[in-house]
């Protein structure tokens, strides 16, 4: 070829290949006869073909369902905790909440000194704290400590923000940092009050401590510690998830903490986060997942909704690479998300959706759950009770909990009544 066609051709390809990212990605799914037929991984059959029939087959299974999502779903985490890693006590309240409460904010350092990344763990309990401790709700948050409530107490976090549109023109953000006036901001998610009335503790951190939510090479949060992931190293998934263990190492040394009764709890990208965080840390008795849609509780095969190859090219750094390659071809990925809860057995799991929230495919969420129950009943727990998907409202299940409510993407008051019950159930 010329020189010059060549060149003409060279960068029509390069045009080509970078709006094809785009065209590539179909329109979302949003009708049930439109769901391509799909073929779904047993949990309890080994990937030679064996069958899982007894508990102590389900621990070797459980491995290699954990490293098949770690290969290709979410990437390979870190163990444990760095060398290093200490607690700093920041602040302590007592007369939090009209007396109700003492709060405190944890710093936990990943390495030695002062100046590496670190998590701020916001902690408030019941003021009295019976034998045994509290139940625990670990959260992570999207809008900083500060945002779950109005008191001036809290402290506002200094860590990278993301500036949606709605929070610049609020003021509360800006430079990428939480403002003032973002106190309190998010507090219809969170229903602090009740929680502590309900005689449980909530222990919260800002997501973003650990990795801010932006496609930047992982030059950032824990990162500096732990260096650019390599190939089939963990995402931003990962790493929130991991944070999450980090702040179960603090509560694990708290005796007001109930440590029979730790909850991990997330919405949204966070609800994904608490699933694989909750697969991976046995210390969770109760892993809640609130609408947590794509690479969450729904099932990825179905198709509905958003996708794998949409997710992967919105949030490039939330999965480990080799989950592109099932975009626009979910039907060759080797595990599904049913088998992702399956892993949380035979501890509580939650999976709760929104009527509005199609995007999350509600549908594909009961599903996760629903079809986890082999492994519950292998184990000896009861699953959902519920062959289909409930009536609006209408929580059902044991061990293996399910709601969908009325409304769109969000935490509610509601959501948070069904989790109290939940705990208060272990
Ligand atoms: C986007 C994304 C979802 C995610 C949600 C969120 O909508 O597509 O996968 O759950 O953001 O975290 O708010």
């Amino acid at each position: 070829m010329h020189l010059q066609n060549l060149s003409v051709a060279l960068s029509l390809l390069f045009a080509m290949s970078t709006t094809t990212t785009f065209s590539q990605t179909p329109e979302p799914i949003y009708e049930e006869s439109l769901v391509p037929a799909y073929t779904l991984p047993d949990p309890l059959i080994f990937a030679d073909g064996t069958p899982v029939k007894s508990p102590a087959d389900w621990t070797k299974r459980r491995t290699e369902l954990l490293q098949l999502f770690e290969t290709h779903v979410y990437g390979k985490t870190p163990v444990g905790k760095p060398e290093g890693m200490h607690v700093e006590s920041r602040k302590k309240v007592t007369g939090f909440l009209e007396g109700k409460a003492t709060m405190e904010e944890i710093r936990i350092h990943f390495s030695p000194g002062q100046e590496g990344p670190f998590l701020d763990l916001l902690v408030i309990k019941p003021a009295e704290i019976p034998e045994g401790g509290v139940p625990t709700f670990l959260a992570l948050n999207f809008g900083g400590n500060q945002s779950i409530h109005p008191s001036p107490e809290i402290s506002i976090t200094g860590s990278w923000m993301r500036e949606s549109k709605e929070d610049l023109e609020d003021g509360l953000v800006a430079d990428n940092r939480a403002t003032e006036k973002s106190r309190g901001s998010r507090v219809s998610r969170w229903p602090v009050e009740k929680i502590i009335a309900s005689g449980c503790a909530l222990a919260t951190f800002y997501y973003g401590d650990i990795d801010p939510d932006f496609d930047d090479g992982f030059e950032n949060g824990i990162h500096t510690l732990f260096g650019k992931p390599g190939e089939g190293q963990w995402g931003s998934i990962g790493a929130w998830a991991w944070g999450a263990s980090r702040a179960m190492d603090y509560l694990a040394t708290d005796p007001a903490i109930d440590q029979k009764r730790v909850a991990l709890f997330g919405h949204s990208r966070l609800g994904k986060t608490a699933l694989w965080g909750g697969a991976q840390d046995e210390r969770f008795s109760l892993v809640i997942s609130n609408n947590s849609g794509c690479g969450g509780a729904a099932l990825s095969k179905r198709c509905f909704g958003e996708r794998v190859g949409r997710i992967n090219r919105s949030f490039p750094h939330w999965f480990s690479d080799s989950f592109t390659q099932y975009n626009e071809n979910e039907a060759a990925l080797p595990v599904d998300q049913h088998q992702l809860i399956a892993l949380i057995a035979p501890r509580m799991v939650y999976v709760a959706s929104a009527e509005e929230d199609r995007w999350a495919d509600p549908k594909g969420e009961f599903l996760g759950a629903k079809l986890a129950e082999p492994v519950y009943e292998l184990l000896g727990q009861t699953g959902l009770g519920a062959k289909e998907k409930p009536p609006l409202n209408t929580p059902v299940g044991t061990t293996v909990r399910y709601h969908v409510r009325t409304g769109i993407h969000d935490v509610t008051d509601f959501d948070w009544e069904q989790y109290i019950k939940a705990i208060k159930s272990l």
